[in-house]
């Protein structure tokens, strides 16, 4: 079934479909050691009542749960419009900047840096997909602009409030690099907003220079926003085929719809990860073998990291990459404190092929793996990771996904946003809003003088003996 929805039909991947070898699983052999069976019972008997809470809107935050629908229901005229603005900004741009934070950036460039060469950067693609407003490194924007300077470009704002400090700082440089360079016509042709429908001062300031702006729909909160044109335009820029990303999405929509129990691969994440968690397993660390999905994991991180910590609950989320960080984390993880559990992304198939050659002298001694290809070994150094972590005594959970394409991703995009809503509610949090992001900004504010914060600049003055 994958290989008719994922690719264009071919005898072998058809065979390999009825096969049931093709499509995304999840496997808890390495896991259920762990588990205490009373509490999975006890999680699994609330899991059809929790789908009925998210599918019926009744549950805590259900003001944001346009993102359960979305796939199936994207305007086919957005998708051709958001075709037609990357095919013309395309043709002038050398370089594409997106500048937005948090969910407002992260799933865009997790899609674009597991799609894109690793080395994107050097071979000269165009347009090349870069970022800013995710931090606020004075250096970093030089940096940038330095570049810019040589460079034709164009770049989208994204921020649904309109009103988020860091991407409205980058923006307002980089605004006026953009005019001083081309113009304020040209300029405004080479500017995309992406934003609330009403709020915000991105939204009056788009509307006053006339940029053409995209909608963040008011029930999608950040973190669930990749497959709205916050995702999809830069999605597009890089020249990523923005429909087998939501025919991926399209296909887990339907399969959580349609089996909406215990025994759909969702449910099963949600439930282990949250038995685990109470029997004290509180690090969840996202491992993959494939340097490409970093940004995945980055993504991923964030979803269930402001979803979930809060009224001092919630499963700590951290990533590594093997076997890159078997040499720097590996010792840890293997005998350090006994509170993680891993989630292992498996990929099953390599884009290419390469094998290790045999040397007449073998002087490096590595001819005993000669003519395997790299993947064979990366997969055996998986394996073997996956039993020494497991008799170290940390949990696997492993998602095998056949290949890393836009169908794939889609589908485990749409997958681990439900299993984040499912285990929001087994974890009795609402998993929809992120009330602790606003301390931080309360105090810079109040230290940067806002008018509103005097009360709070008072009260750190005195902290900090000022
Ligand atoms: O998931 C979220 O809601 C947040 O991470 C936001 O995406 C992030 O704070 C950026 O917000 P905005 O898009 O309003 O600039």
């Amino acid at each position: 079934m994958y290989d008719l929805i994922c690719h264009n039909f071919n005898i072998l991947s058809y065979l390999r479909s009825i096969l049931n070898i093709n499509v995304m699983k999840i496997e808890l052999t390495h896991t259920k050691p762990f588990l205490g069976e009373a509490f999975v019972d006890e999680l699994e008997s609330r899991i059809s009542s929790i789908y009925e809470t998210i599918y019926k809107k009744t549950g805590a935050g259900n003001d944001f749960l346009g993102w359960v629908s979305l796939p199936s229901e994207i305007d086919e005229n957005l998708l051709s419009d958001i075709e037609k603005t990357a095919e013309t900004l395309r043709k002038k741009s050398e370089i594409f900047v997106v500048i937005g934070i948090g969910g407002s950036y992260l799933g865009a460039r997790a899609v674009i840096e597991a799609l894109q060469n690793h080395f994107a950067t050097l071979t000269g693609e165009k347009p090349l997909i870069v970022y800013a407003g995710h931090n606020m490194s004075e250096d970093y924007l030089h940096d940038l602009m330095a570049v810019l300077d040589k460079k034709d470009y164009s770049l989208a704002v994204i921020s649904k409030s309109g009103t988020t400090t860091e991407p409205a700082i980058a923006f307002r440089i980089l605004k006026q690099h953009i005019i001083n360079k081309y113009g304020e016509q040209e300029a405004a042709s080479r500017i995309i907003a992406i934003t609330d429908k009403a709020r915000g001062a991105l939204k009056q300031l788009a509307n006053v220079k006339g940029y053409k702006t995209y909608i963040v729909p008011d029930d999608v909160g950040g973190r669930f926003s990749v497959l709205t044109p916050v995702g999809l335009l830069p999605i597009a820029m890089a020249g990523i085929d923005i429909r087998q990303l939501v025919k991926g999405a399209i296909e887990m929509e339907k399969q959580c719809k349609a089996n909406p129990t215990v025994d759909n691969p969702v449910s099963q994440y949600a439930v282990v990860r949250q038995a685990l968690y109470h029997q004290g397993k509180t690090n969840e660390i996202m491992v993959n073998y494939e340097p490409r999905l970093v940004y995945f994991s980055e993504w991923w991180k964030q979803l269930y990291g402001e979803s979930h910590g809060k009224q001092h609950k919630g499963v700590f989320p951290a990533s590594v990459t093997f076997s890159t960080d078997l040499h720097s984390m590996g010792q840890y993880i293997q005998d350090g404190l006994r509170n993680l559990f891993e989630t292992v992304i498996s990929v099953e198939n390599s884009n290419h092929e390469l094998r290790i050659p045999t040397e007449a002298d073998d002087l490096d001694q590595l001819n005993y793996i000669a003519g395997k290809r790299i993947s064979e070994v990366n997969h055996k150094a998986e394996l073997g990771t996956v039993l020494a972590h497991e008799d170290g005594g940390v949990p696997n959970i492993r998602i095998v996904i056949p290949e890393i394409s836009a169908c794939v991703l889609g589908e485990l995009i749409y997958f681990f946003e439900m299993a984040c809503a499912v285990s929001g509610y087994l974890l009795d949090v609402n998993p929809f809003d992120q009330p602790g992001v606003e301390a931080y900004k309360k105090n810079m504010f109040a230290l940067l003088g806002k008018k509103g914060f005097e009360e709070q600049t008072k009260k750190l003055n005195e902290r900090l003996g000022l």
